[in-house]
C-alpha cells in the first residue's frame, strides 16, 4: 500500500492548533496522531477527547487516535469520529482488547492494536481478524523526543509476516523517534505509516511540507 504519514499533535504548537492543521494540510499529511493518555498506563497526560472532537470539526484529515490509558471501552464512545478515522488501543492495557476492538468498529471507526516495544509480537496472534491496523511502538509511549529501541526493524519484520497470514492487507504503524532515516529502514521492513513527532516533522526553522517531502523521499 501507499506509505502514509501520520502527524503527533503533542508535539505541534497549542498555542496555535489550527495554524498546525491548516500547515499539515499543505503538507498532505494523511492522518493527525493525537496521544490520549492516562497517567497511570504511562506517566504522563497529554491531549484528551475534547482535543480529538475540536480537531473533528476543523479538519476533513483522518484522525488517528492513540489512547494510552487503561480499560480504554470506557471511553471510546466520548470521542465522534467516522469510518476513515482510527482507534488504537494497547494490548497491555485491555484484559478484553477484542471486545473492545469490535466497540470501536461498532462506533464506525478503524480499530488498532498497539503494543509495547517490551511486549512480544506474539501477542498479536489471533487479533487479526479484529484489527484494522497493528501499532509497533518503537519507544516506550509516553514522551517524545526518545530513542528507537534496539531491534524495532526486526520486529516490524516479523510483525509483516505474522501478518500476512491475514485474509486482507493490515496497515503497520510506527510510533516513536520516526526520523527519516529510521523511516527508511523501517518501511523497508514493512511499515506503512508513519508517526512523526520532533523527529521527523515538528522540527524547529523548518518548513512542515519540506520535512514531510524529505520523509516521503526515503520511503
Ligand atoms: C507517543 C508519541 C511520540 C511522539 C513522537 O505515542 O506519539 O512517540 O510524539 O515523536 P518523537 O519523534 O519525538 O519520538
Ligand atoms: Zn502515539
Amino acid at each position: 500500500m501507499k506509505k502514509l504519514l501520520s502527524a503527533s499533535m503533542m508535539c505541534a504548537d497549542l498555542t496555535n492548533v489550527e495554524k498546525a492543521v491548516r500547515e499539515l494540510e499543505a503538507a498532505e499529511i494523511e492522518y493527525l496522531h493525537i496521544d490520549i493518555m492516562d497517567g497511570s498506563f504511562v506517566p504522563n497526560i497529554t491531549l484528551g477527547f475534547d482535543f480529538v472532537n475540536a480537531l473533528k470539526s476543523i479538519t476533513d484529515i483522518p484522525l488517528d487516535v492513540h489512547m494510552m490509558v487503561n480499560n480504554p471501552a470506557r471511553f471510546i464512545d466520548r470521542m465522534k469520529l467516522d469510518k476513515g478515522d482510527v482507534i488504537c488501543i494497547h494490548y497491555e492495557a485491555d484484559e478484553n482488547a477484542k471486545d473492545t476492538l469490535e466497540l470501536i468498529r461498532s462506533h464506525g471507526c478503524q480499530a488498532g492494536l498497539a503494543i509495547n516495544p517490551t511486549t512480544p509480537l506474539s501477542c498479536l496472534e489471533g487479533f487479526e481478524a479484529s484489527i484494522d491496523m497493528a501499532l509497533v511502538m518503537t519507544v516506550t509511549p509516553g514522551f517524545a523526543g526518545q530513542k528507537m529501541f534496539d531491534g524495532a526493524q526486526e520486529k516490524v519484520t516479523e510483525a509483516r509476516k505474522l501478518l500476512s497470514t491475514a485474509d486482507r492487507y493490515i496497515p503497520i504503524e510506527v510510533d516513536g523517534n520516526m526520523s527519516s532515516e529510521n523511516g527508511r529502514k523501517l518501511s523497508a521492513a514493512g511499515a506503512d505509516i508513519f508517526v512523526l513527532g520532533t523527529s521527523g516533522l515538528f522540527i524547529k526553522n523548518k518548513d512542515m511540507k519540506v520535512a514531510a517531502d524529505e520523509f516521503r523521499a526515503v520511503l
